[in-house]
């Protein structure tokens, strides 16, 4: 046995499992394609202060931070919205708004490595730049939804929230800016005794304390009923009865222009990321019991990294999860290009072969020529280990006749076909 193996929470990708994860990543790409957001491409590596400015206590902690040889203080990214915000506080500043910017690939926490949880795991990051209605967050749940829907996943929901209506009720009791973050990660963790003695400790009066218990019990799926209910409750509470407002406007847009989704709307739902200022949601399934994603509205950030005041509300989706979703709910990706096994018999057919595949190729379908000289059976069998949609057999019999055998590697059936027409007949094929 070799000595090395990947290190605990890393994990290599062998060709079904690149595949797979690539697929989500493409369907990632595609939603970009269709609602608007180009691609922007940030270093994996960035300033540890950056990262660890408003992620929140959970994330950092645990950061891959280390000194680099220069003696800076860096760390490997644990997302992508804080790099974000330093392009918007910056380089971006000046960009007509708004901004729809979407990124890919891995990111780093040192989490314990379990069902769902890597240290390495990769996402699909959306974010737009420069609008604080309630439009853009509409428009961030249904690129979410279109996505659940584009990878076939079923019996999907969202978990919907604000945190603006807990924070409301601290900030208006007088609870400053860093105490309200104490208490809400202590939410995040669902460490609800806990968070109401710190809120008392921090000065909030019993009033204040009964308003958070009245949050923490609104849940349902009826969102029009929990938040009127919230909004009665809070009446005495004029920050957290707008927040209400705001996410009542966004659950009303999002019903009116037929975005369909369940829902479970919770008043008292935090998020372990400290920056969010608005609606946040999480998209579930039943078969898993983290959640696929997570994003919300965050309009502090960019000004606290120096920018000017910036509004913006973004969303990632755990591409991991995403494909371990995909797996127990049996979707399987949809590959409508087909995989072509171009086989020659004897040293004469190899050129015609290697032609017809690159025929093949430049009609869009995967064609793999036989490279290892062995005989036919040998080789359908290697294409069908390999999931090839077809085999081509260039035999000498045939090509004095012009011919080649196109075989169906599903059905196993298979007939003579013109050379010049191989092409044609399994690029006219869809499946
Ligand atoms: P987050 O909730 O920390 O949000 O992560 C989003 C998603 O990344 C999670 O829901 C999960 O699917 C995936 N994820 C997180 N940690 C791990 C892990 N250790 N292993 C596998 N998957 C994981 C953010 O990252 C925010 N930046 C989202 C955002 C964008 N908010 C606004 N814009």
């Amino acid at each position: 046995m070799s000595k090395f193996q990947t290190v605990r929470g890393m994990r290599d990708f062998l060709p079904s499992d690149a595949e797979r994860l690539r697929h989500v990543e493409a369907a990632a790409k595609e939603v970009a394609r269709l609602y608007g957001f180009v691609e922007i491409i940030t270093p994996i590596v960035e300033h540890y202060e950056l990262l660890a400015a408003k992620s929140g206590e959970e994330i950092k902690a645990r950061m891959y931070a280390f000194n680099d040889l220069g003696g800076r203080k860096v760390a490997l990214r644990p997302e992508f919205t804080a790099s974000i915000a330093r392009l918007m506080a910056a380089t971006l500043r000046n960009e007509p708004k708004p901004l729809r910017l979407f990124s890919t690939g891995t990111l780093y926490r040192y989490d314990e490595p379990q069902f769902g949880r890597y240290r390495e795991f990769w996402q699909s990051n959306f974010e737009i730049v420069g609008s604080s209605r309630p439009e853009a967050d509409v428009e961030v749940l249904a690129l979410t939804n279109h996505f659940m829907r584009e990878l076939r996943l079923r019996n999907y929901w969202f978990k919907i929230g604000h945190v603006g209506i807990l924070r409301g009720v601290l900030f208006d009791e007088g609870v400053k800016d860093e105490e309200q973050n104490v208490v809400m990660q202590l939410l995040d963790t669902k460490r609800w005794d806990e968070a109401l003695r710190t809120a008392r400790g921090f000065g909030v009066s019993e009033k204040g304390v009964m308003a958070l218990k009245e949050i923490f019990k609104a849940k349902g799926k009826d969102a029009s009923k929990v938040l009127k209910q919230v909004k009665k409750n809070l009446k005495e509470y004029a920050s957290s009865v707008a927040a209400v407002e705001n996410l009542q406007q966004i659950i009303e847009l999002c019903i009116e222009s037929g975005i369909k989704f369940d829902m479970i709307i919770e008043a008292g739902f935090a998020r372990g990321l400290e920056y969010y200022t608005g609606m946040i949601f999480e998209p579930l399934v039943p078969e898993i019991e983290i959640s696929l994603g997570g994003g919300g509205r965050y309009d502090k950030l960019v000004e606290m990294f120096g920018g000017e005041s910036t509004p913006a509300v973004g969303v990632a989706h755990g591409l991991d999860r995403i494909a371990l979703a995909m797996d127990k709910q049996n979707v399987t990706p949809k590959f409508s290009k087909q995989f072509v096994a171009v086989i020659p018999i004897g040293e004469k057919a190899v050129s015609k072969a290697m032609e017809l595949a690159l025929q093949l190729r430049k009609k869009g379908a995967a064609a793999e020529l036989e490279v290892m000289g062995r005989s036919v059976s040998r080789a359908l069998q290697d294409a069908d280990r390999r999931r090839a949609t077809h085999a081509v057999i260039l035999g000498p019999k045939e090509l004095k006749e012009g011919k080649a055998m196109l075989r169906d590697m599903k059905s196993h059936q298979q007939h003579l076909v013109g050379i010049e027409d191989v092409v044609e007949v399994i690029s006219k094929k869809t499946d």
